[in-house]
């Protein structure tokens, strides 16, 4: 059987540098904005959002969300976006996504000043982790949090293992294809045009699923002691729970998976809590990076 990957245990320790980061750099005049905005009430959104500002909170920052209206133009939310960008409490800019088919989300993006976006969307940001400035660039959050996992079990250089990505979103496919690539990884980005997909993935060392697809990666695709990530994170009825319940899967059969492979993360409880600590090591980082201080250790 696998060792299960306890995400909130990995995410509470970031979470206790963070607080403990936060203190000293508050001691010294300078305390972490994170400012998060969201557009509409697409219902998980809401929550995702709201355990960002609460977490921002309780690591002692200065948390400010923005909650617009679902009819808001575009006008105001670059407008909304470029005061943000001069305001000097506010070291991180979060815009939740998706936003409103009417609304570009490239332009907002790209509105957020580079040294603010600790989403790590900026065409900036995308090419610095592109071209293997790591140490500059922010990274998004959930491929960071989920390389984090990956070196509790495997160390930071992946030298001589093969990884593949499942999915190749600009979120987390991509991204988190460019840090395996970076830590040495030998890296192939699988998605729903690959043909011969299970066999590929049995091929990986480090099996990395964010596809959105409930219980896609199935037992046989995993090579025995892998180690695998899942990002996943689907509702899907629940009927043996009661009439109308629902219940989390990720995008691995995870009972399945988890007699082949090495390492396994969890569905709820594995890269979602690694997401949010992640989102405060870079707004405490753009905050130190602000006055000129280096890099917190993680
Ligand atoms: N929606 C789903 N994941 C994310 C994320 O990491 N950042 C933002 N801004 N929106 C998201």
């Amino acid at each position: 059987m696998a060792e299960i990957i306890d995400g909130k245990k990995v995410a509470a320790e970031v979470i206790e540098k963070v607080k403990r980061q936060t203190t000293e750099l508050v001691s010294s005049g300078t305390r972490p904005g994170l400012a998060v905005v969201i557009v509409g009430e697409d219902p998980a959104s809401q929550v995702y959002v709201a355990s960002k500002s609460k977490m921002a909170k309780e690591c002692g920052f200065h948390s400010v969300q923005h909650s617009l209206e679902a009819d808001t133009s575009e006008e105001k939310l670059v407008a909304l976006v470029e005061e943000l960008n001069s305001d000097p409490a506010i070291h991180g800019i979060l815009v939740q996504l998706p936003l409103p088919d009417r609304i570009d989300a490239g332009r907002i993006i790209q509105t957020i000043a580079p040294e603010k976006d600790v989403d790590g969307f900026h065409f900036i940001n995308v090419g610095k982790l592109g071209t293997g400035e790591t140490e500059t660039a922010f990274v998004p959050c959930t491929p960071t949090g989920c390389m984090l996992l990956i070196e509790r079990v495997r160390g930071k250089d992946l030298s001589g293992l093969n990884a593949v990505v499942i999915g190749r979103s600009n979120i987390v496919g991509k991204p988190m294809a460019n840090l395996l690539l970076a830590a040495n990884a030998t890296v192939t980005i699988a998605h729903s045009r690959t043909k011969n997909l299970a066999e590929i993935a049995r091929n990986a060392d480090i099996l990395v699923a964010a596809v959105g697809r409930p219980e896609m990666v199935r037992g046989d695709w995993v090579k025995p002691g892998a180690t695998v990530i899942d990002v996943g994170v689907n509702r899907i009825p629940a009927p043996e729970r009661g009439e109308g319940k629902t219940r989390l899967v990720g995008d691995v059969a995870f009972t399945e998976a988890e007699k082949i492979a090495g390492a396994i993360t969890p569905v709820p409880g594995g890269v979602g809590p690694m997401t949010i600590a992640m989102l405060m090591a870079n707004t405490l980082r753009s905050a130190a990076q602000s006055v000129g201080r280096k890099s917190p250790e993680l």
